[in-house]
């Protein structure tokens, strides 16, 4: 049996694979750390906690003393570190946050796993280790930086991130291969582009532009909407992280991408369309519309969901234009693609978003509420 620190899996990505790992694997015991900001919620895995293979604990990843106590209490075989601040433009706001949990919270993890995990030194003087452990860091493709038209990032493409955010995580990848290289800790790394799909907090695009067609708001795009992302599935980013924890080789980096690259554009007309097309086909989702304009035969209207709802907003500082992966090594080594096309992919995050409307209305009440006013006004 294998026991997992698994942190920062009350949010997104996560959740998802606190929920993925929890489901394929039946030997398995995962203790969650997590510190509950804004992007961290309970509800999300309410039925994951708290029985016997899976138990909560509230902290944070940079408190030595906690952590610490964790170690001693588990014996973890395996770190997944999820837990950051995730959004570019909070960076940009405020970057210091940034730094202390993404950097410091991370050396934090590492300097507690090296003192658990090591065993004693051999005679070149590096330590020893015990078998079969691995702290495995969640990174971002945004540590690249940015491309042009063309070419795609690999593993060796050099680190040149522009955001506050994307500084942070690279700085973070670097003390993971720092301890990698110095004390030849067992490390994994996986670089992975955007993702989508079900627990998505309101304030990344997809999730922002279903939240505002329900409430009949327009569409923020930033700049023109030229910007391109590669769009992965959340399920498949959980399958990947899973093989690179389980198979992957120490001390390895992995990019993960879906060679899906769309346009900001591109995403939020696909987005509106399809939330038209399902509004068409079932009835039931046209009563989700707060905004309720009636038909001559008084059927609930959806003709104003088209792309006039878009509006172009001020750009975002540093914007970085193009995002694309190469995941030839992933596939290669390990035999993982990304099973979710886009066109499948989006309508079923849109039908999950639908479905577990009481989700949104949780994790957007108070504080996320004067955050959006801030960002986009009063649109
Ligand atoms: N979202 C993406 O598209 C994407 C793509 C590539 C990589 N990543 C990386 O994946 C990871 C997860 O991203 P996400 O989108 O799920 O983020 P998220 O913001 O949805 O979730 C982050 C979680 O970390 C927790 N957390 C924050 N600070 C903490 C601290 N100091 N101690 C403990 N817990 C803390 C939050 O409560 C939350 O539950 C991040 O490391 C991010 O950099 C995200």
């Amino acid at each position: 049996m294998k026991t997992y620190l698994v942190t920062g899996a009350a949010g997104f990505i996560g959740s998802n694979y606190l929920k993925y790992i929890l489901n394929i694997h039946d030997d398995i015991k995962v203790v969650v750390l997590d510190a509950l900001t804004y992007a961290g919620n309970l509800g999300t895995i309410a039925d994951d906690i708290d029985n016997e293979r899976c138990i909560f604990v509230r902290g944070d990843i940079g408190d030595a003393e906690l952590v610490g106590r964790l170690f001693a209490t588990y014996r973890f075989d395996y770190v997944v570190n999820f837990a950051a601040e995730s959004h570019v433009d909070r960076s940009i706001e405020n970057p210091q946050l940034f730094l202390q949990t993404n950097i410091l919270g991370t050396q934090n993890l590492l300097e507690v796993a090296r003192r658990a995990w090591t065993k004693g030194k051999d005679e070149t003087g590096y330590p020893t280790w015990q078998r079969g452990v691995r702290f495995h860091q969640v990174s971002t493709d945004e540590v690249y930086g940015s491309l042009g038209v063309e070419g795609y990032f690999t593993e060796d493409t050099p680190l040149q991130p522009h955001s506050p955010y994307s500084a942070s995580k690279t700085s973070a990848d670097l003390v993971v291969m720092a301890y990698r290289d110095t004390y030849k800790m067992p490390v994994s790394v996986t670089r992975c582009s955007n993702n989508y799909g079900p627990y998505h907090f309101p304030e990344k695009l997809i999730p922002l532009i279903i939240k505002n067609i329900l409430a009949g708001k327009q569409l923020p795009v930033y700049g023109n909407g030229s910007n391109v992302r590669d769009w992965l599935y959340v399920e498949d980013h959980c399958k990947a992280i899973d093989l690179v924890v389980t198979k992957g080789r120490d001390g390895e980096i992995y990019n993960v991408g879906g060679h899906n690259e769309r346009t900001n554009l591109q995403i939020v007309k696909l987005t509106i369309a399809t939330i038209h097309r399902l509004m068409e086909e079932h009835l039931l989702y046209r009563n989700m519309l707060k905004k309720q304009v009636k038909n001559a035969d008084g059927s609930i209207s959806i003709d104003w969901i088209n792309d006039d709802l878009i509006t172009f907003v001020k750009d975002r500082l540093g914007h970085d234009q193009r995002y694309a992966i190469d995941p030839s090594k992933i596939k290669a080594e390990l035999g993982w693609y990304p099973e979710t096309t886009f066109e499948v992919g989006i309508v079923k995050t849109i039908e999950w978003n639908l479905n577990n409307q009481k989700w949104v209305e949780e994790v957007t009440s108070g504080d996320y509420q004067k955050y959006y006013d801030r960002m986009y006004g009063n649109r």
